[in-house]
């Protein structure tokens, strides 16, 4: 099998570490806009309330929103089929259960939708990604209640209806699994580290399962040409030494972090894992009929999952001495992998062994949304030559051409992560830049938000244009 000629390349980026003008045209606040900025050492904090001596980066993130034309013509330039973008949810019902929804915030997504398809770029819509209304977290602390599925749905119908001839591909929750580390971004909610900690944050997310069933089936029903897929964070995980007990920690944490979540939403159900999974933490769900009934009935046509590095993991504790970091659960370090300048292991390799183990368990169509490299940028005599980015990218499109054309893998399209730079959202910076195209703003957010293409741009656009054979 080759790379069929639809193959989706593009890029992919989050509203709010986009758009910026968090307060324009009726936009209510979301959770995103209470973060603060943080660095590599210094986690991101939150205010229960906008305190103007603070710098919130998600307000003015890389301007977007009035910007939007000028970047979705330099995607164009590049080739993109596709462009990932997510719906900033607060801008269609600024606190979360309005009944009707924001016009100005529907014309917005509009236009962005009418600008891309002018050039046959296909959008790709993130319905929720770590920004539902603050409003929703303020009543009911978002997915711990059971009316967040109402306030959703909600919102799903008008987008649905106003969309479904722009927009095919539909994405539920951004990196949901990443609840099990942060539930302020994933699931909007704040939780006290007591003993019911995990049996309400296992309840939250059965809430968010069902929500995205149904999304699914009413995307179906509204238009069956829609495409509904999940969104996971993904990594390889590796067993730090070949003892068996490491080889089991490395199932148990596959089970938990991954197939837990991909089960329930390709198969439709608790199988035997997630119930073996929930028995072991003793935590009973409450789970209706109706419940049950939305999820048959509302399985996923497609995997969707980010994937930066791998993970390694052992029981020895003497091994763990050095730790690495990285967006998903740290581990040990590989001494087989070099790192980016945020620790984040390098493993091409393990994209081709994920893409596999996937496919193989679950046997239904998958696709790329996020994959691409952190770095900081210097502009040399008016250029930027952003060799490791490419090299990073060129490593892992060869990867992917070999689970597909060596693997038989259904792979459906591949967009690398923040296409244009943009805030990053582990730690609110700027400067961790991920982009073909280079914007002139600082960790501060000052700048004259000019845009500047880097040596990536071009290479992206060869890569394009030659659908994956040229990646010289
Ligand atoms: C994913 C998220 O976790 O990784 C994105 O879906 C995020 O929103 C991306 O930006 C890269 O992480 P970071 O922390 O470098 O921005």
């Amino acid at each position: 099998m080759s790379i069929s000629k639809d193959f989706l390349w593009g890029g992919a980026v989050a509203a709010n570490q986009c758009e910026g003008a968090y307060q324009e045209d009726g936009k209510g606040l979301s959770i995103a806009d209470l973060r603060l900025a943080g660095s590599k050492d210094k986690k991101r904090g939150f205010t229960p309330e906008i305190d103007e001596t603070l710098y919130y980066p998600s307000h003015k993130a890389i301007d977007f929103y009035h910007h939007y034309k000028e970047d979705i013509a330099l995607f164009a330039e590049m080739g993109f089929k596709m462009f990932r973008l997510s719906i900033n949810w607060s801008r269609i019902f600024p606190n979360g259960d309005e009944t009707e929804p924001n016009e100005e915030g529907l014309k917005f997504y509009d236009d962005v939708f009418d600008e891309c398809l002018k050039y046959n770029i296909q959008p790709m819509v993130t319905i929720s990604h770590y920004e539902s209304p603050y409003g929703l977290m303020k009543k009911c602390n978002s997915w711990e209640s059971r009316e967040m599925i109402d306030y959703f749905m909600n919102y799903c119908q008008v987008i649905f209806e106003r969309y479904h001839t722009k927009v095919k591909y539909w994405l539920t929750f951004n990196e949901i699994n990443l609840a099990l580390h942060s539930t302020y971004s994933a699931l909007g909610m704040i939780l006290e580290k007591n003993e019911d900690y995990e049996k309400k944050l296992f309840q939250a997310l059965h809430h968010a399962f069902v929500a995205g069933a149904k999304a699914v089936a009413l995307a179906h029903s509204i238009d069956p040409n829609l495409k509904v897929g999940n969104m996971l964070a993904a990594a390889s995980v590796y067993a730090g030494t070949c003892d068996p007990q490491d080889n089991l920690l490395v199932q148990k944490m596959k089970d938990q972090f991954f197939f837990y979540f991909n089960d329930v939403m390709v198969k439709g159900e608790y199988t035997p894992k997630c119930k073996a999974i929930l028995q072991d933490k003793g935590i009973t769900l409450d789970i209706t009929k109706e419940d049950e009934e939305a999820l048959r009935k509302g399985t996923i046509d497609f995997i969707s999952f980010s994937y930066y590095q791998s993970v390694t993991i052992t029981t020895h504790p003497d091994d763990q001495s050095e730790q690495s970091v990285g967006n998903i659960a740290g581990g040990m370090k590989n001494p087989y992998l070099a790192e980016s300048k945020w620790g984040w292991n390098i493993d091409p390799v393990g994209l081709r062994i994920l893409l596999n183990e996937i496919y193989t368990t679950y046997r239904i169509p998958l696709f790329i949304v996020e994959n691409g490299y952190g770095d900081v940028d210097y502009i040399e005599d008016g250029q930027i030559h952003d060799t490791d980015r490419i090299d990073y990218l060129r490593r892992h499109i060869k990867e992917l051409k070999k689970a597909i054309e060596k693997d038989g893998v259904d792979l459906l399209g591949y967009t690398t992560w923040g296409c244009i730079d943009l805030v990053s959202a582990g730690t609110g910076e700027m400067s961790k830049r991920y982009g073909f195209i280079y914007v002139d703003v600082d960790d501060e957010g000052k700048g004259t938000f000019k845009r500047m293409k880097k040596d990536s741009f071009n290479w992206y656009k060869k890569v394009i244009a030659s659908n994956g054979e040229d990646l010289d």
